[in-house]
Parts: structure tokens; sequence; C-alpha cells
């Protein structure tokens, strides 16, 4: 069964052709960072009108020669969470393809696709996942633990109080004066930082929740930057190079991220974990996760950068899995800005 995704959730316009969940025939990704890193972040207005202009190219080219529309056999889209002008573009052009080849309409919440991205990565690797599993989906957007059942359901364990992970990231990046997006940038700022320069706080580590909180370390680093300490009294500090600070931020975030997922892992008895969203591309991320995990005994399943970072390969593999459930929408679906997915407070 071949299926067509459609992301448009924020800045990335993608169109994929997954053939039974997990054999990826073609993906295209359009990225927007050249128009939104003058603002150092994604103006939603941009985005709604980039994928507008973008979408019909990106469609083309994931079809190309090989592919007809004809040979589909449903059509999937993300339909939250996201910027709900971006989102609207992709629910638009996914019912009007329904419709116009009358095939069926499936809708994505984006975080159970990211998530998914670990199912398809280690399917294609030939190998299984073995359930139930702890998830960290760690992006721009989202920063949130899950304890995944299996591919349908993810129970939603922990959240970020505040920022993402990855919005810190691109914050801090912006104060440091590196480059829009962040997170590549700090961690090529850090390859020649000392990550023990600056002492940063690793908010909510010792917490007995899964949650997280960002928004202090982001301004620890404002107030080290302007010389202060965190009560706002002048402090008289050499102040690190960028490459210092960049790397000691990278730490702390990355210390605070895989101690949260071990607890979890530990906590529920598990012996995989798997971590995805743009932030997983982050080598330090990657290789501390491994180590810390190896130690424990955990298996850690990462998928490739490109399949961390959005794209539309885990939305139509996720779509097939709901089709085979028989989960289908119709043609009066509408775009929604929120998850369904709710805190379970239950530890
Ligand atoms: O999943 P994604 O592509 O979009 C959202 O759903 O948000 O994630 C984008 C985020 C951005 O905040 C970006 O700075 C971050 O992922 N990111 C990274 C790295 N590459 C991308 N963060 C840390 N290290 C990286 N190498
Ligand atoms: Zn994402």
């Amino acid at each position: 069964m071949r299926i067509l995704g459609i992301e448009s959730s924020c800045d990335e316009t993608a169109v994929a052709i997954v053939e039974d969940g997990y054999k990826i025939l073609s993906s295209v990704v359009a990225t927007q960072i050249a128009q939104h890193a003058p603002f150092g972040g994604v103006v939603p207005e941009v985005a709604a009108r980039e994928h507008h202009k973008n979408l019909p190219h990106v469609l083309d080219r994931a079809l190309s020669d090989e592919f007809k529309l004809e040979e589909i056999d449903a059509f999937a889209v993300t339909q939250k969470p996201g910027l709900i002008g971006a989102l609207l573009i992709g629910v638009s052009a996914a019912k009007s393809l329904a419709w116009r080849m009358n095939k069926p309409l499936i809708a994505i919440d984006h975080i159970d696709g990211h998530i998914y991205s670990a199912y398809q990565h280690a399917k294609n690797e030939g190998e299984e996942i073995d359930e139930p599993f702890v998830t960290l989906v760690v992006s721009g957007g989202h920063t949130a633990l899950f304890y995944a059942q299996n591919v349908l359901e993810n129970e939603l364990i922990g959240k970020t109080r505040d920022d993402a992970a990855g919005e810190a990231f691109d914050k801090v990046a912006a104060m440091l004066g590196l480059e829009y997006p962040g997170g590549p940038s700090i961690q090529k700022a850090s390859q020649t930082g000392n990550p023990k320069a600056v002492s940063f706080p690793r908010s909510l580590i010792h917490d007995d929740t899964y949650n997280f909180s960002f928004s202090g370390v982001k301004t620890a680093v404002l107030y080290y930057l302007r010389g202060q300490d965190a009560k706002g009294k002048r402090q008289n500090p050499e102040i690190a190079s960028v490459e210092d600070i960049a790397a000691s931020f990278q730490q702390a975030v990355i210390d605070v991220l895989i101690a949260k997922l071990i607890k979890a892992a530990k906590d529920r008895k598990v012996n995989v974990v798997s971590i995805t969203g743009g932030v997983a591309a982050n080598r330090l991320l990657r290789e501390k996760a491994e180590e810390k995990a190896s130690k424990a005994g955990i298996r850690l399943v990462v998928p490739p950068l490109d399949l961390c970072t959005d794209n539309a390969a885990f939305i139509a593999g996720l779509a097939y899995h709901k089709f085979q459930a028989g989960d289908l929408s119709d043609l009066y679906l509408d775009a929604k800005p929120y998850t369904h997915i709710r805190l379970n407070k239950r530890k």
C-alpha cells in the first residue's frame, strides 16, 4: 500500500511516499530557514505563505516521473499540532488530493509521527523495537517523554513546563550572535568550547517527575552575558568565550534530557529507549545518550538526522497503521494548533 504524506506544521514543506508503513520510496523536504533567519525564529505568516508557494513543487518532486497520483492508495497529512496557517496549507492540499483521486484521507499528529520515526528506522535496519519503550521527543516546538505501548498508543508521562529544548537552543544562539537555527550553530561552536567553563542550571534534574524546564537555563545565559547572577546582582566574571558558553549551555540541556530519559526507562522497567525530533540530531546528545543507555543495559534507537528533523516520511509511515486500524478522516478535517495528547499524572 502506497501512502503519500504531507507535512507543513512549522517551517518545512515536505512530501513523502511510503510503502506499507516503512519503505520510503521518496521523501522531499523544502526548508524555509533562509526566510526565517533574519527574524531569528519562525514567523507564522511567512511560514504559511512559503508552504503555499512551495507545496506544489515539493509534491511534483516527490512524485517525479516514477510515481503517478493514480498509484497512490491514500493521502495522509499532519493535522496537529503546529502553526495554524501553516497546517491549513497541508490539510487543504491533502483534502483536495483525496477528493480528486477518491482515496482515503488520514490525519496524523506530528508528535506521534516523530515517535513513529524510531519504528520506521529500526524496521528499515531489519530490526524490531521491543514494546513498550520510553521515547523522548525533543524539537523546536516540543520536549516530552512518552511511554510507547505500540505504534498507535503513546502515553505522555512528562513534558516541558515552558520552552522546548530546541527553542532554548535557538534563543541562546541568538543571544550569542550565532546563526539561526541555533541547534546546529551551538553544536558547531561547542566543538572548540569547554563544557565546564560556566556552570548553568540543570532545572528539575532531581525532581521526581518526568517534566522539563528550559527557561531557567536560557535566562541564566542572558544574565551571565550581562555579568549578573540569577538574582540580578552584579558579578565580575571573566566573561567566557562564545564557544565556552555554547558548550556549557549545550551540556546543561543534554544532561537533563538524558537524566530524565534514563530515569523514566528505569522506573518503567523498559529495555529500549528512543530519541526523536530535531534536537536528536545533536551529536553530543546522541553520544552521551548511547553511553548512559548502554551503561544501564538499555538499547537506544535514534533515527538518522533526516528522519529526526521534520519530514513527511514519518507522517506517511504512521498513516499506514492508522489505515489498518480503520482510523480515517473525512473532508471536514480541520487543522488544530494543539495536540490531543494529555499528560497522564500517574507515575
Ligand atoms: O523537529 P524539528 O525539525 O521541528 C519541530 O518540530 O520543531 O526541530 C527543529 C529544532 C530547532 O530548534 C533546531 O535548533 C533544533 O531542532 N536542532 C538542533 C540540532 N539540529 C536541529 N538542536 C541541537 N543540536 C542540533 N544539532
Ligand atoms: Zn517536528
